[in-house]
C-alpha cells in the first residue's frame, strides 16, 4: 500500500502490509501476526512526526483507536479519556466546546492523541505534560495492557520514556487528561498576547486563545495538506551559559530563553536562518520561507533527500555556532 497519505511529509514509500487497528484485540492480533511472520512493524498515528527514508517497509500498523469520554469530575477538574487514534486537534476542539481548559494552546498541532505524550507536544507556552494524567499502552513483548502515570512517562522538552528507554516497546492505546473547569489561560507567549491585543480582547476565553493560536500557526507554519512537512524538524538546542555569552557578543540579536537549570535554549529556527537556509529550495524539497525550522516537500521529494538536506543544515549550524542541533522528527 502507498504510504503517501499516511505521512504529513507526503513521502511516497510503500508498505508491503498495512493494518489499521481499531481496538485492543485487533492490536494484539496484529502484533502476534507480526511476530509469527517475523516482521518488524512500524507504528503510525497521524504520521506527522516521521520521515520515511526507505522505499519499502514490510509492515505498517496504523492506530485507529477512537473515542472520547469523560471519566470523572470534581468541582475544579474533569478527567477525559481519548483513544490514541483520535486526531489531536479534534480532541482540543471537543474540550473547548465542553468548556474544559488546558489544551487550547495546543490547538492545530498535527497528529494523533497517542503521539502527543510520546514527544510531550508543546506550543505557545504549554506542554501536554501539564494536563496529562495517565495513559494505557500494550507491552509489545507480553501483550499485557499497562498503565503509565505522568511521572512514569518521564516527560521533558520534546521527550518521554517512549522515545528513550521504552522506544519501540509499547503501543499507546488511550490517554487521560486532567482539564480545568475553572480556566486559567496562558498567554505568556508574546505572539498570543499580540493577537489578542489587536482584537481588543483583555480577558480571553479558552476559545479565543485557541483561535489566536490557530491564527499564529496558520501564518507561520505550512499546512501539511498543501505542502508536505512534519513541523519543527529539529529540537531547539540548549547550551551552556559561557557558550551563550560568547555567542551573544558576536550576535547581539540572538533570541534565547533561560532554562531553570541555568542553561540557555536557543531557537534552532534562528540559527538555521542565520546560516542562510530560510526559504531555500532544492528541486522538490526545501526550507520553509516563514519558519526555518520546518523542512518541506513540495511534492515529489524523497525521504533520503530531506534527510541529506537536514544533515547539511546541521553541519552548517555546527560550523557557524558550534551548536549541535538534533532532529525532533523520527527518521526511519
Ligand atoms: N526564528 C527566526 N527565524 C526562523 C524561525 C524562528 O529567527 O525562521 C526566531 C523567531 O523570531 C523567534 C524564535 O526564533 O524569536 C522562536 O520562533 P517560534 O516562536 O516560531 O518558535 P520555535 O522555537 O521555532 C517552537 C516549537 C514549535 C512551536 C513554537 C511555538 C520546537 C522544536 N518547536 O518553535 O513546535 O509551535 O515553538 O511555541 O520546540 C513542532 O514541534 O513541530 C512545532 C511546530
Amino acid at each position: 500500500a502507498p504510504l503517501k497519505k499516511y505521512n504529513t511529509f507526503g513521502i511516497e514509500s510503500v508498505a508491503q502490509q498495512l493494518i489499521e487497528v481499531t481496538n485492543n484485540q485487533e492490536i494484539k492480533e496484529a502484533i502476534e501476526w507480526a511476530i509469527d511472520k517475523d516482521l518488524e512493524p512500524i507504528f503510525l498515528g497521524g504520521g506527522s512526526n516521521v520521515l520515511f527514508t526507505q522505499h519499502v517497509y514490510p509492515l505498517v500498523i496504523i492506530n485507529r483507536v477512537t473515542g472520547i469520554k469523560k471519566l470523572d469530575e470534581d468541582e475544579d477538574f474533569v478527567w477525559v479519556e481519548a483513544g490514541a487514534g483520535e486526531v489531536w486537534h479534534n480532541l482540543v476542539l471537543y474540550c473547548i466546546k465542553m468548556g474544559w481548559g488546558g489544551v487550547e494552546n495546543l490547538s492545530l498541532i498535527p497528529g494523533t492523541v497517542g503521539a502527543a505524550p510520546m514527544q510531550n507536544i508543546g506550543a505557545y507556552g504549554v506542554e501536554i505534560k501539564e494536563v496529562f494524567e495517565s495513559l494505557e499502552a500494550i507491552n509489545l513483548a507480553s501483550l499485557e495492557e499497562e498503565k503509565f502515570t505522568n511521572s512514569d512517562c518521564e516527560f521533558a522538552y520534546r521527550e518521554s520514556i517512549f522515545k528513550k528507554d521504552l522506544k519501540g516497546k509499547y503501543f499507546i492505546t488511550s490517554i487521560v487528561l486532567k482539564l480545568m473547569k475553572k480556566h486559567k489561560v496562558n498567554i505568556s507567549y508574546g505572539a498570543i498576547a499580540d493577537v489578542l491585543a489587536q482584537e481588543g480582547i483583555s480577558n480571553p476565553t479558552i476559545k479565543q486563545v485557541s483561535d489566536a493560536v490557530i491564527q499564529i500557526r496558520a501564518s507561520k507554519l505550512p499546512n501539511p495538506a498543501e505542502i508536505g512537512n512534519a513541523g519543527s524538524f529539529f529540537k531547539n538546542p540548549v547550551i551552556g551559559v559561557d557558550h551563550f555569552v560568547d555567542l551573544k557578543k558576536k550576535y547581539p540579536n540572538m533570541p534565547s530563553y533561560a532554562q531553570p537549570d541555568g542553561q540557555v535554549k536557543v531557537p534552532a529556527g534562528w540559527l538555521i536562518e542565520q546560516c542562510g537556509w530560510k526559504g531555500s529550495k532544492e528541486g522538490e524539497i526545501g526550507v520553509h520561507k516563514n519558519q526555518a525550522l520546518v523542512l518541506v516537500n513540495y511534492g515529489q521529494g524523497t525521504g533520503h533527500e530531506i534527510k541529506d538536506l537536514a544533515m547539511r543544515i546541521k553541519t552548517s549550524v555546527n560550523k557557524k555556532f558550534n551548536i549541535e542541533i538534533i532532529p525532533e522528527v523520527n527518521i526511519i
